[in-house]
């Protein structure tokens, strides 16, 4: 896009209300040696403007990088959807991608082990959809109960302020479900080269609905173009030492040269009914639907293709949310999705303000005409005269019944359920995940694990090493002679 300060420059400088600033590097005082007045109206304005800068940062996914791009549909998948994004080959809807780091602190180290965040909005004609993912198809939790403990725990310590291995690694493995992510981290793949270089996971379970009113179930997958790179411990302390921003860097800097990054985009599809046919829990966060089951169905990709002319503006203020669904695209009884679709928006009305639905990089493409009304920052005509309650006598607020889903069937007693009791099978995914390694990514599995253990007391490093073991023996024997060696 063009830069229109470049285009036609602005050179005067003038209060936030217009008026011209006289005087911009000598403050206002009583004498050449005396004083401020209190009458500096720009020095108040300036300063006043300069402490309301930061905006809280999120709660997790703080440091991140983003663009813009456009998606293209490759594949017929109008059978499975009537999402008006997917309904021709070749059809293109702009984007906009967010990816990051997860623990840390919106001024962390780029290359450091951790999950990164996959986030993509599309700007659909029916609304925006968003997917907010990860670069893993499985996440550390089936029960969302568990999420703000899961950031306490991998954060900072409330006493010392530092990250504790032992808080993390006391959570992680005290939570047996939390296995199969905690392999995927500490494996080969744990530090992404750049965000370039990953592949991504809408990772939930969601739901596609077709024009004959036909539920799927449905798993979203992002593969990267570019090559899977990952770095080694060793090489991720070298790149920060020298620089903390290094997936920024590569992001922005490969789009500035035109080398756009790209991903093509594939489902798994599973009919309605085999949810409960297929031996794993189809909802359960923490597994993946075998591709042996389910192959992956291509159908687009999408290129990142521009770099934000302000990193405020559309990177910090974005806004992503699960809950962010079009006509054909909806949820599942995934109980960590049902959280999400409540939370995300929540956090945002805290973070960003309750108008944060009009802010550019998170505003619709297509009309909106949501009669939410008034709030605070609100910016466009507040829908000026128009009428603003439901049932009316004019027309206003129609509710679009043609977009109904079919029903869902539920059954259940309301209670507590443990979803250890229904299904304790943590292990058999992540043990062929395991024996899918070669020796060599087994070993890198064993070290890293090893000095992310770092200095967790013994007994919390046995019970990593007990969950190792039932998941696989070598597993476990490589873990603890990994942990000796390094005590040694
Ligand atoms: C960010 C909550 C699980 C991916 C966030 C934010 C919240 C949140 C509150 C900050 C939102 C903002 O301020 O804009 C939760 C809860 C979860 C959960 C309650 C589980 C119950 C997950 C899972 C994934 C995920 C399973 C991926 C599959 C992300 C991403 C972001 C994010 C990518 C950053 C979005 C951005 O770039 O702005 N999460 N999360 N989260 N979450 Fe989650």
């Amino acid at each position: 896009m063009m830069d229109d300060t470049k285009k036609c420059p602005v050179t005067h400088l003038t209060t936030a209300f217009g008026a011209p600033v006289v005087d911009n590097q000598n403050s206002l005082t009583a004498g050449p040696r005396g004083p401020l007045l209190a009458q500096d109206i720009w020095l108040n304005e300036k300063l006043a403007n300069f402490v309301r800068e930061v905006i809280p940062e999120r709660r997790m996914h703080a440091k991140g990088s983003g663009a813009f791009g456009t998606f293209t549909v490759t594949n017929d998948i109008t059978a499975y959807t009537r999402a008006k994004i997917f309904s021709e080959v070749g059809k293109k809807t702009e984007m906009f991608a967010r990816f990051t780091t997860v623990a840390g602190e919106r001024g962390a180290a780029d290359a450091e082990r951790d999950i990164r965040g996959f986030a993509l909005k599309f700007y659909t004609e029916e609304g925006n959809w968003d997917v907010v993912g990860n670069n893993t198809p499985v996440f550390f939790l089936r029960d969302p109960r568990k999420f703000p403990d899961l950031n306490k725990a991998v954060k900072r310590d409330p006493r010392t302020n530092l990250r504790s291995a032992t808080y993390n690694w006391d959570f992680w493995t005290l939570l047996p479900e939390a296995f199969h992510q905690v392999t995927i981290v500490m494996s080969d793949r744990g530090i992404p080269a750049t965000y370039r270089h990953m592949h991504g996971y809408g990772s939930h379970t969601y739901s596609f609905i077709n024009a004959n009113n036909e539920r799927f179930w449905v798993k979203f997958h992002f593969r990267t173009q570019q090559g899977i790179k990952n770095l080694s411990d060793a090489e991720a302390e070298a790149i920060i030492g020298k620089d903390r921003e290094s997936h920024q860097r590569d992001l922005y800097e490969a789009i500035e040269r035109g080398d756009f990054p790209k991903w093509k985009m594939y489902v798994q599809i599973m009919p309605e009914t085999d949810a409960d046919k297929v031996p794993y829990h189809p909802f359960d966060l923490t597994k993946v639907w075998p591709k042996s089951d389910y192959p992956l169905i291509e159908v687009g990709e999408f290129e990142l293709n521009r770099n934000p002319e302000n990193f405020f503006m559309d990177v910090e203020q974005s806004a992503f949310a699960p809950s962010n669904l079009v006509p054909g695209i909806s949820v599942s009884p995934d109980r960590m999705l049902q959280a999400r679709l409540f939370n995300y928006a929540d956090a945002q009305r805290y973070r960003l303000g309750v108008n944060y639905h009009q802010i550019p990089v998170n505003r619709a493409r297509c009309p909106v005409h949501s009669n939410h009304r008034d709030g605070q920052g609100r910016m466009d005509g507040n829908y000026g005269s128009t009428l603003h309650y439901e049932p009316n006598s004019f027309g206003q607020w129609q509710e679009q019944a043609q977009y109904k889903e079919p029903p869902l069937k539920i059954s259940g007693d309301a209670a507590h359920w443990d979803f250890r009791e229904d299904d304790a099978d943590y292990f058999s995914q992540p043990r062929a995940l395991f024996r899918l390694m070669t020796p060599e990514q087994q070993q890198v599995l064993f070290e890293n694990t090893a000095r992310a253990l770092g200095d967790a007391p013994d007994f919390i490093k046995q019970r990593h090493i007990d969950n190792c073991t039932k998941c696989d023996p070598a597993y476990g024997e490589g873990v603890r002679k990994a942990v000796e060696a390094l005590k040694a």
